[in-house]
């Protein structure tokens, strides 16, 4: 493999000055610098990025850690980080902990041999991760959390209005009638669920409506824990009318647990879900979702990130991003809502006639 000392004998040139015009570390004369440039291309050197991160302590790699790469939420958080860090020549080096502090650890010691410029970390259950980020802080790396916070984080955060999203759903419920909502949350201990619960908790409230301890059950985030918290929900007597599930992966859980029971979507129960997924759309019926902007999640972060390596000295930054409640064919107003409407519109229809012998129309009614 091509190295340094060939190209400085073919440029007629000391060791210094190729490494003064690889690594930009000091001015040189064109006509040296022509020469250096001709010898690389004619020997096919390729600079060791590592190499080169030794000697600056410090290398264009950016570690990205998530919690579970077979959620469709957690590519498009990754996707864009990943566009604005090569936009400004670092690369993505992504480690997977399916949501396992354990593997978190592993991965957080092993990327700290990368020397990354910093870290992008969606953190797992019983994270680490602000123990983890001193030490990185200490070395010069910076990090950067999102979606979810471990306990006592003080640094840089990039999250979504998680409350707000689940209180809009609720109230949409409530509206159209529902009074019996359960909710199927991710795992307690994370603040993603935890303010998704509150939001649900605090519509419910506005309502003047009491949430049964039973219609609240803690899931994991993914098909398996919604499908079996759903069958709970819906063997109850009497069934809830409609269910906030806290991510769509939960949803599809529900909807499984449906197809188990007989039950359809939405005529025995309403259905909604958090993430809005490319999937939520294509569903049959199409699923009611509170989208929250996962790309954005990630290239805010990657932009912060890039900024403290930069110099940026600034007070922590937590970026809240507002979600969207995206209203679809999985709801509609509970049965007895429903069929008390037709017996309404019968009446209406059959020809009533008042003392004075006139029909009565529908507005009268
Ligand atoms: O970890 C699972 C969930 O956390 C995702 O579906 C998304 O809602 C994120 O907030």
């Amino acid at each position: 493999m091509a190295n340094m000392k060939q190209i400085a004998r073919m440029a007629r040139v000391s060791l210094g000055t190729v490494s003064n015009v690889l690594n930009g570390t000091a001015r040189v004369r064109e006509p040296l610098r022509l020469r250096v440039e001709e010898a690389v291309q004619a020997v096919g050197y390729q600079p060791s990025a590592l190499a080169r991160g030794l000697r600056r302590d410090k290398t264009t790699i950016i570690g990205m850690v998530i919690p579970d790469v077979t959620n469709p939420f957690f590519p498009a958080v990754v996707r864009g980080a990943e566009d604005v860090a090569f936009a400004n020549g670092y690369r993505l080096v992504l480690c997977n902990t399916d949501n396992d502090h354990v593997k978190e650890l592993a991965h957080l010691n092993e990327l700290r041999t990368f020397l990354p410029s910093g870290l992008i970390v969606i953190p797992s259950d019983f994270s680490d991760l602000t123990k983890q980020a001193e030490s990185y802080h200490k070395s010069g790396a910076a990090v950067v959390c999102v979606d979810r916070l471990p306990k006592r984080w003080q640094g840089d955060s990039v999250t979504v209005a998680n409350e707000s999203g689940a209180h809009a759903v609720t109230r949409h419920l409530i509206h159209l009638g529902h009074e019996r909502i359960a909710i199927i949350t991710g795992p307690l201990h994370l603040t993603n669920s935890e303010q998704r619960l509150r939001g649900f908790r605090r519509a419910m409230a506005e309502a003047g409506f009491a949430v049964a301890p039973e219609y609240v059950k803690e899931a994991t985030f993914d098909v398996s824990g919604g499908r079996a918290k759903a069958l709970l929900l819906l063997r109850m007597l009497p069934r809830p009318t409609a269910i906030f599930a806290a991510n769509d992966m939960i949803a599809m859980g529900v909807i499984e647990a449906m197809h188990d029971l007989g039950l359809k979507c939405p005529e025995d129960l309403s259905l909604a879900g958090f993430d809005d997924l490319e999937f939520a759309a294509l569903l049959n019926p199409s699923l009611t979702s509170v989208f929250q902007p996962g790309y954005q999640l990630g290239a805010t972060a990657a932009r912060i990130l890039l900024a403290r390596v930069n110099g940026d000295d600034d007070p922590a930054k937590h970026i809240v991003l507002q979600t969207e409640l995206r209203v679809r064919a999985s709801v509609a107003p509970p049965q007895e809502v429903q069929s008390a409407l037709r017996s309404r519109d019968s009446v209406a229809s059959q020809p009533s006639t008042n003392t004075r012998g006139k029909r009565l129309g529908r507005r009268q009614l």
